[in-house]
């Protein structure tokens, strides 16, 4: 007998572990709580257009609404905090009138490989250290992944000094039809930064949201790492070969802040699953259980 998924359920059920884990506060966001809207523009290098046929890749500039937040549930944390996965979330405006996502993290691997294990560890984190430590002791892939994790986690200096990765793979699609399994990088162009060790006790607790107002134009790169024939583009908590070149697609230019979004009940979702023609997603269970948990979350918040 198979057993399908209620893809639903568990994400309701994830989202209760979650919440205990991430300090959720009812009424927001269940995680990337606390964030800053900002607008600009997309403009594609010639490079993107030998890869993928998708509108927003195709060399004129488009519109974009991006949102850098902390991964903490709660709208008041610290941008100081330490071990955060923050996001960076954009918004592509297609010329159809249509729109695009993509919402990258600060983690350089994500630590489960399906739904369920990530159900799991979020359990286990929940219950405490001895759950976790078992949880951890039966799943060495999730630890290594913390460890990954752990080693990258220092608070960010400034929102256009951090790198996000989008650890699920996605497929692009070519006008002749040739595919290229890629993962996705938003490389900031004055580098990654760190704030520094002896700041993290009086810094600012909004000197990430506030600083970025400050600082426009803020720019990242869009990169794609160019799977090779063999590599799995199915497991999110394990990284491709070093060795896999990386491509330029494009400049991210956040210009000032948003002033049409989330306004008189208005609601912004940023589901990594809403692609377009010439943007697949790859079979990697974590990125289509994203679209079911980002739906339980706008209901949480709504
Ligand atoms: C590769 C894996 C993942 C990445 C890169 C990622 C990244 C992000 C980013 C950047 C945001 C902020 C979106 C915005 O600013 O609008 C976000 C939101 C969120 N993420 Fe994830 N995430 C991942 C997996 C997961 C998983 C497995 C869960 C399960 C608990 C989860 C739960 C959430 C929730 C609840 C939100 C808030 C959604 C909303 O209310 O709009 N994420 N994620």
């Amino acid at each position: 007998m198979t057993t399908v998924r209620d893809d639903t359920a568990l994400a309701k059920a994830t989202l209760d572990e979650t919440s205990g884990v991430m300090g959720s506060v009812p009424g927001h966001r269940v995680t990337h709580t606390k964030g800053v809207l900002l607008t600009g523009t997309f403009t594609a290098t010639p490079e993107a257009r030998t890869l993928t046929r998708a509108a927003h890749m195709q060399g004129d500039p488009v519109r974009i609404t991006v949102r850098f937040s902390n991964g903490a549930g709660n709208p008041r944390c610290s941008d100081a905090a330490v071990n955060d996965p923050r996001g960076m979330a954009v918004k592509f405006s297609l010329p159809d009138g249509g729109e695009t996502d993509l919402a990258l993290q600060t983690w350089p691997v994500f630590p489960a490989a399906t739904p369920e294990e990530f159900h799991g560890l979020m359990t286990a984190q929940n219950t405490g250290e001895a759950a976790t430590a078992t949880f951890l002791e039966a799943h060495p892939h999730i630890a290594a992944a913390l460890q990954a994790i752990e080693d990258l986690g220092d608070p960010p200096l400034a929102w256009g000094r951090t790198a996000f990765n989008s650890m699920n793979a996605y497929k692009l699609v070519n006008a002749d039809g040739d595919e290229q399994y890629v993962r996705f990088r938003f490389e900031p162009v004055d580098g990654v930064a760190f704030l520094p060790r002896d700041q993290w006790d009086t810094a600012d607790p909004d000197h990430l949201m506030n600083g970025v107002l400050e600082q426009v134009p803020v720019r990242h790169r869009l990169l794609a790492q160019l799977a090779q024939d063999g590599d799995q583009t199915v497991d999110p908590s394990r990284a491709w070969p070093e060795d896999r070149p990386w491509v330029d697609l494009g400049l991210v230019e956040c210009t000032g802040p948003d002033t049409e979004r989330e306004r008189d009940g208005d609601v912004l979702v940023n589901d990594p699953t809403r692609v377009t023609d010439g943007v697949e997603m790859s079979d990697d269970p974590i990125l289509h259980f994203r679209h079911h948990v980002y739906a339980e979350s706008v209901r949480r918040r709504t």
